[in-house]
């Protein structure tokens, strides 16, 4: 009987449990007797490029590999299939859509189906791709738990746990020299793991996109800080927060295919403005970038991803294409493609997780 064959990538940034999802699936389908598992290098790169960058997976090439940060396979999130960067002779750049070509590729090389692993941006791509026909199941990753139709994503809740490590120990030098910490965390547009974090860590402020602040309702809390019950304030800045002007604090990058701007700088944005305003105390900024995303998934996203990668290879197995795996408590259930990319989840002012903030006194600067 001739073997079916599955392809695995890895697409957008990298996060704690994509191999852990790799796994998962390599180990599901090894329990079968008619699938095979490959890879592709540096999500679609590897089967646009000549030669071609494919890897067998097998129970062999996964083991260890659970608690391993980063992606076996690598990831890219710059261009891809429907907008491959090339350089005009000008030494311009500009994008060509080469999913069809990749499509007969797929065919050619014998691949009868597709595991996506990757964010909002990745899950577009499974989309379109779907709709050309390609039998795709989807898997949701973020550290920014920015994807609206799973309860969460995995990379998240370490990324989370990264960020509360650091207010514990941001906490003990900001008291012993009476500061002000400013904490920056990512995120992109939503505040997950910035009110998550300040909320697991003790926080005193926290700032996020969804919610515009009022420099001086910060400054009256850093004031309150200082007059009650010790010296210091620790304030949790979310990457994609709007400053006074209602503008996001990054710089637009030169990088061949990266369509975002990239966040970072809110931090000393909000140190200034609070200067300008009048804070006396000194200031401090930690900007903890990409260490949020680096190293071992924490035991809850290696389990979410080890459920993850099992059902997306079930779904291969059932022939259930064009959707995404989602996390719906106590489930995991599948979402049509359509539907997981439709809108971001956002945390909204009216929110649970707000209100748990407001009642523990941390200020939102509204
Ligand atoms: O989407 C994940 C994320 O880590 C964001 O929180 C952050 O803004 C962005 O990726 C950083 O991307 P890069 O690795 O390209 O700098």
């Amino acid at each position: 009987m001739a073997l079916k064959r599955v392809m695995v990538l890895t697409g957008g940034g990298d996060c704690p449990g994509l191999n852990a999802v790799i796994r998962g699936i390599v180990k599901r389908a090894s329990l079968e007797k008619d699938w095979e598992v490959i890879g592709c290098i540096e999500s679609f790169n590897g089967v646009l490029r000549e030669p071609t960058e494919i890897v067998e997976l097998n129970d062999k090439s996964v083991e260890g590999i659970l608690s391993q940060g980063g992606t076996i396979l690598g990831t890219t999130n710059k261009g891809g299939p429907f907008a491959w960067p090339i350089k005009q002779q000008d030494g311009s750049w500009t994008t060509v859509d080469r999913s069809d070509e990749m499509l007969r590729k797929l065919q050619y090389m014998g691949v009868d189906a597709v595991i996506n692993i990757g964010g909002d941006g990745s899950q577009r791509i499974s989309l379109g791709l779907s709709k050309k026909g390609l039998n795709i199941v989807g898997v949701p990753k973020t550290i920014d738990n920015d994807l609206s139709m799973t309860d969460y994503t995995f990379g998240f809740q370490t990324a989370v746990q990264i960020c509360t490590e650091s207010i514990d120990k941001l906490k003990t030098t900001a008291a012993s020299h009476n500061r002000v910490f400013i904490m920056e965390v990512m995120g992109r547009d939503a505040g997950w793991i910035a009110l998550h974090s300040a909320i697991a860590g003790g926080a005193d402020v926290c700032v996020i996109p969804e919610i515009p602040y009022d420099i001086e309702k910060i400054k009256a809390k850093i004031e309150s800080c200082y007059n009650k019950r010790r010296g210091y304030c620790i304030i949790v800045v979310a990457e994609g927060a709007k400053g006074k002007d209602g503008q996001v604090v990054g710089t637009k990058t030169n990088e061949v295919g990266y369509q975002h701007i990239k966040l970072g700088g809110i931090a000393e944005t909000l140190a200034a403005e609070l200067k300008e305003a009048g804070v006396e105390q000194d200031i401090r900024c930690t900007i903890l970038g990409h260490l949020q995303r680096g190293g071992t998934p924490i035991a809850f996203d290696r389990v979410l991803a080890s459920e993850f990668g099992v059902r997306a290879m079930e779904f291969v197995i059932e022939g259930r294409f064009g959707q995404m795996v989602a996390y719906h408590h106590p489930d995991i259930v599948g979402v049509p493609l359509e539907e997981a990319v439709r809108e971001q989840n956002l945390l909204s002012a009216e929110s649970r997780l707000v209100h748990t903030a407001k009642g523990l006194g941390i200020a939102l600067g509204d």
